[in-house]
């Protein structure tokens, strides 16, 4: 069997390098990454070819590359959206649809449904104030479609140029024969953590920072208050989910966009556990007003009973099978504590 074609936008950022290792572990992929950077050592190598610069400018390139799936990764992540607004959107808004553009004229060209993986967010989600954010706990898709940040609007008008694009462009009349449109399909990450690589210009890097600085016996001030209460999960697991989607038979979908949850902690809960871990570690707070607004916007907890009902999600690492089967292991094994 011929390889599948596979490309990788943002392949140098966090999932990015996760998702390259993975798909080259399991083999039968060819792999072709693009970021605005040259690949990093972890994944140099993997990919049979890397495509460098600007996805918005690059993507001619791609008209000529017959891709079974893209994996669209490349974002300006929610706090680093928020300083350069305009430039946020261009990389999030205009570099989605360049790609959904390509995979739709791709699939109805060839007669064949490209899939498009999109990795969308929590931020997604806003909710006016606390009290709100409390009372409704764990939140469902369609809940709260309110987003407060740059970011969170990106991802949410993208998730509906995906489906736009998936199921309606061209707007055929019922009695002509459809053409095949491009297999869109979303998931909603919550914070993420590696023990591999951090996270920059996101707003949950508060979690991941906190650790990687506790493993190294760095000091770290919190840019949330204590009581700041989020979803998160191991990158193994968004990994996972990631590649599960991808593998579940259409028939079997019911949406195009799905929660997935692991645990649900609090900054303070991370701060105890990093302590008890690493006796070097002095975490404090300096609450930063702006960020915390923006997690104070996201739900505390995700419903992911869509994606357990349709495709049997369930992530492997529940808040202690995090710390001490995947973080902490291999977290010590890197910084040598
Ligand atoms: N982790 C992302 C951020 O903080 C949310 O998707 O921006």
């Amino acid at each position: 069997m011929t390889d599948k074609q596979v490309l990788v936008t943002g392949a140098c950022g966090e999932i990015g390098q996760a998702l390259v290792q993975e798909l080259a572990k399991r083999g039968g992929y060819r792999i072709v990454t693009a970021d605005f950077m040259p690949l990093p050592d972890s994944i140099k190598g993997l990919a049979a070819e890397h495509v460098q610069g600007d996805l918005v400018y690059k993507i001619k390139t791609f008209y000529d590359y017959d891709f079974d799936i893209i994996f669209h990764l490349a974002a300006s992540l929610s706090s680093k959206a928020e300083i350069a607004t305009e430039e946020a959107h261009r990389i999030n808004v205009e570099g989605t649809m360049q790609l959904l553009m390509l995979a739709a004229y791709r699939s109805e060209k060839y007669g064949k449904a490209v899939k498009f993986i999109f990795p969308s967010s929590i931020a997604a989600y806003g909710m006016p104030n606390l009290e709100t954010k409390r009372a409704a706990g764990v939140v469902k898709e369609e809940d709260w479609n309110t987003p407060h940040t740059m970011y969170g609007c990106n991802k949410l008008y993208c998730e509906k140029l995906g489906m736009y694009y998936g199921q309606y462009y061209g707007q055929k009349h019922l009695d002509e024969k459809p053409p095949v449109m491009l297999d869109f399909r979303a998931i909603r990450f919550p914070g993420l953590i590696s023990a591999f690589t951090l996270p920059s210009g996101g707003t949950s890097d508060y979690g991941p920072e906190m650790l990687h600085a506790a493993a190294q016996g760095k000091d770290y001030a919190c840019f949330v208050r204590p009581d700041t209460k989020i979803s998160f999960m191991a990158m193994p697991d968004a990994i996972k989910s990631m590649l599960m989607l991808m593998d579940a038979p259409r028939e079997s979908l019911t949406s195009s966009v799905y929660n997935v949850a692991a645990f649900a902690i609090t900054a303070d809960e991370f701060r105890e556990r990093a302590v008890n871990a690493f006796a070097n570690a002095n975490i404090t707070y300096d609450p930063n007003p702006r960020r915390q607004g923006i997690v104070d916007s996201w739900p505390e907890d995700v419903d992911d009973a869509r994606a357990r009902s349709d495709w049997k999600w369930l992530p492997d690492y529940d808040v202690d099978r995090f710390f001490e089967e995947y973080f902490l292991p291999e977290i010590r094994k890197r910084y040598g504590k």
